[in-house]
């Protein structure tokens, strides 16, 4: 492992983002280890360059291409600490696949993360947006971060609540630039119940005796559910939910019922949560597409690129299918992707 920064220039990232949009960063460094990520920054800082931290880039849209460093988290490693009476905790770097550690802890006989098979990107990224699918989401299981902090130029350690985390959302998210991931820890357990409320995962268990399933045996069931509506982006190229499922406040939602009484909805303490997929469904989108891109056929939520589609190709999309939800319900749909690169 190289200590030593290598700096490339125009680099094609249309390998590395899962919308496979095609755009060059103009710089691109491999970051392998805390020491080369301060180099980096470093660079960065001296030639007054914009930078860009990316892990598997399963969560953004180039709407052109990247002018400054683009920061391609490549730290590996995967470890356990404080293993006792059957619980322990799973160290992850940054740069490894969030998948391959789900069925590695999942083998292993721990539970915690399971119900999160499939989710693309890197250990670093899950943080950031607090990944969650099937009613379980990052945070359940976070212990703390390990992270650069970019004003002070120095490692810290922040916990679950230093964290902040919300639906889709943590305080790495409202606090752009500041910290950098490098490590995350996660709390697992042998002995925790299985979590298999969510609906889909119901009716893909079916008659199955549930006292028996393992951990294991829950990640492969995740992953059969999603892979049913869930396109790999490998084949067609997506970046998961492509909105968030918005939350109208319970008088919003009195008139919306009176009107659509079959609107699908999670009730909140404070407010409604309401099925974006539905609201998009609904507006006629499903199977949609043009020369380049479209909406899923299975899962409303998720833009595909079909055809070369560049970032404006997907964010016009995006805007005609937020119009048109809008215009029907008269609710605002936000988008999950964060949108990089100058147009
Ligand atoms: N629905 C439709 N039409 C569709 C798809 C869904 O009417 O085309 C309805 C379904 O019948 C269901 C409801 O909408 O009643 C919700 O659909 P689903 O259960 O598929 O979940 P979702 O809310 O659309 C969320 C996450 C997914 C996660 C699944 C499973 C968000 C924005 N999305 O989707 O996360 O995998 O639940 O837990 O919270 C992601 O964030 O990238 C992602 C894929």
């Amino acid at each position: 492992m190289s200590q030593t920064l290598e700096i490339l220039d125009e680099v094609s990232l249309e390998d590395l983002n899962t919308m496979a949009i095609a755009a060059t960063a103009r710089h691109f460094a491999d970051i392998e280890n805390p020491d080369q990520l301060k180099q980096a920054l470093n660079y960065a800082r001296e030639h007054r360059l914009e930078t860009l931290v990316l892990g598997g880039g399963s969560n953004l849209v180039f709407a052109g291409n990247f002018d400054g460093l683009v920061l391609h988290m490549a730290l590996r490693g995967r470890s356990w600490e404080q293993v006792e009476d059957g619980s322990a905790v799973l160290v992850l770097a940054a740069g490894e696949n969030w998948h391959e550690a789900v069925m590695y802890a999942a083998r292993s006989g721990y539970r915690g993360i399971e119900n999160l098979a499939l989710i693309p990107g890197t250990a670093g990224a899950a943080p950031v947006q607090n990944i969650g699918a099937y009613g379980v989401e990052l945070c359940d299981t976070l212990q703390n971060v390990t992270a650069l902090d970019c004003e002070l130029m120095e490692v810290v350690t922040l916990t679950a609540e230093d964290c902040q985390f919300a639906y889709r959302d943590s305080m790495f998210k409202r606090n752009p630039g500041r910290y950098i991931i490098l490590e995350v820890r996660l709390r697992l357990s042998r002995h925790i119940p299985l979590k298999l409320d969510y609906q889909d995962l119901q009716d893909y268990l079916g008659e199955t005796n549930t006292a028996e399933l393992t951990p294991l045996a829950v990640a492969e069931a995740v992953m059969a559910v999603r892979r049913r509506k869930l396109p790999d982006p490998d084949v067609l190229p997506n970046a998961g939910s492509f909105f968030k499922n918005p939350v109208v406040s319970p008088s919003q939602f009195e008139g919306l019922k009176e009107r659509f009484p079959d609107i699908v909805c999670y009730p909140l303490t404070d407010g409604v949560k309401l099925a974006a997929a539905w609201l998009i469904d609904q507006a006629g989108w499903k199977g949609f597409r043009n020369a380049r891109v479209g909406i899923h056929n299975r899962q409303a939520l998720v833009l595909i690129n079909h055809s070369g589609g560049s970032g404006d190709d997907v964010l016009a999309l995006a805007e005609e299918v937020r119009g048109s939800v809008r215009k029907k319900f008269g609710v605002e749909l936000e988008m999950e992707p964060g949108i990089v690169g100058t147009r």
